[in-house]
């Protein structure tokens, strides 16, 4: 029988970490586990502009037939504007073209389709450590995964000189997957002249990257966390780029993200994208709209645009100011330096703590995170800073500093 032969496969880290704190019943639990933003009473609401974008939306919305393969073409316009700027196809000589996709994770399984019916032999490089899926979108796409270092959890130090080392083992076509901003799961970016060094090697090596871009305007600014994607496509003659809605317009469950392909010439990004098509076609049709209408309804607004970027900076500025509260806290209950926390950027960090002293928070502290030691900053307050900070130097003996 095809079912009941299935095994078992073992929990989810992230959702187990969801149940579980849905059914611990103390009042003073708090998560720092799933990967939504929340602000300072705990909560995610839907962000006014996204609500008056989505009564627009129903007033005016006249059809609701099928689109293309590519989604949304105004969608796609103001994603390429906000990735590039609003110049961008005479900036770059019509080498760049966005797609909708489903969330920035619709658009890296899209890369991996693409490479697997166009360049099955391409291997896929990603950071030691990275986002928990990358790898099984890029393995269920039948690629070879190659890891390369990029941060040091016990100094917590980035691996700069070790990541070009492994790098230079690219080949020709491999794919180089690099996080444009705040890593998941470190917070530990890239500077502009590491971005340099790293768009030479590689186009010397001949290989594409593809940065993953899932939390523009969370680091320190729309334009500022492109900054790697704007220099690599003006330096090198491809690029792949997922992009993300979810966080930056809190659309997480509409599933609004999209792939933009810049290459090296505007015939090769024409021929590029019917290639990109044909992915698409033979995987979900076409992307869902609601979400994308939104976003481009907002971005073409003025007011609206004004609106959803104070948003934006809202949840940037409180993520960072809860960054500078922990490391105070942290560093004045235990002190050791946690300066590293300060400096990273986006709503992860990783704690250097033991799998004994995850649990002991979770069980006695009602403390959850994931079982690596990533925490969502964002999922700190003004009210729980304190406690957790001093939770964590309480159990200090546990860690494996
Ligand atoms: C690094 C990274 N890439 C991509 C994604 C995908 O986001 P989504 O598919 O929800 O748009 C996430 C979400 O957490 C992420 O952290």
């Amino acid at each position: 029988m095809l079912f009941s032969g299935l095994d078992q496969l073992p929990p989810d880290v992230i959702l187990g970490i969801a149940q579980a704190y849905r059914a611990d019943s103390s009042p003073l639990k708090i998560d720092l586990g799933i990967g939504i933003y929340k602000d300072d009473q705990g909560l995610s609401p839907v962000l006014p502009s996204v609500k008056a974008a989505e009564k627009w939306l129903i007033d005016h919305q006249a059809s609701k037939s099928y689109l293309s393969s590519a989604g949304s073409p105004e969608f796609n316009t103001k994603i390429a504007e906000l990735l590039f700027g609003s110049d961008y196809e005479a900036e770059y000589d019509g080498r760049i073209r966005s797609v909708q996709t489903p969330g920035g994770s619709g658009a890296l399984r899209l890369v991996a389709d693409f490479l697997r019916t166009n360049s099955p032999t391409s291997k896929i490089w990603l950071p030691n450590p990275s986002w928990a899926t990358h790898q099984p979108i890029f393995a269920a796409g039948g690629l070879t995964i190659q890891r390369y270092p990029y941060y040091d959890l016990p100094s917590g130090r980035l691996l700069f000189d070790e990541m070009i080392g492994a790098l230079r083992a690219a080949q020709p076509n491999d794919v180089v997957v690099l996080h444009g901003c705040c890593h998941n799961p470190t917070g530990e970016d890239l500077e502009p002249s590491h971005w340099s060094i790293i768009a030479d090697l590689l186009r010397h090596k001949g290989a594409t990257p593809l940065i993953d871009l899932a939390y523009q305007g969370f680091g320190d600014g729309l334009n500022e966390d492109a900054y790697s994607i704007r220099l690599f496509a003006k330096q090198l003659p491809e690029l792949f780029v997922a992009s993300s809605c979810s966080k930056n317009f809190s659309l997480y469950r509409d599933r609004v993200g999209a792939l933009t392909t810049i290459a090296q010439s505007r015939a090769a990004s024409i021929t590029l994208q019917e290639h990109i098509a044909k992915a698409i076609r033979a995987n979900y049709s076409m992307p869902p709209d609601h979400g994308a209408s939104v976003v481009a309804h907002i971005l073409g607004h003025p007011e609206l645009r004004i609106l959803w970027e104070h948003e934006l900076e809202a949840m940037r500025t409180r993520i960072a100011a809860m960054r500078v509260l922990f490391a105070r806290e942290l560093t004045k209950y235990s002190n050791r330096d946690y300066s590293s926390i300060a400096r990273q950027k986006g709503m992860f960090s990783m704690l250097n703590l033991t799998p004994d002293a995850i649990s002991c928070l979770k069980e006695e502290h009602h403390i959850f995170m994931i079982s690596t030691g990533r925490i969502n900053v964002a999922g700190l307050t003004r009210e729980n800073v304190s406690r957790v900070a001093s939770s964590i130097a309480a159990i200090q003996p546990h860690t494996a500093i």
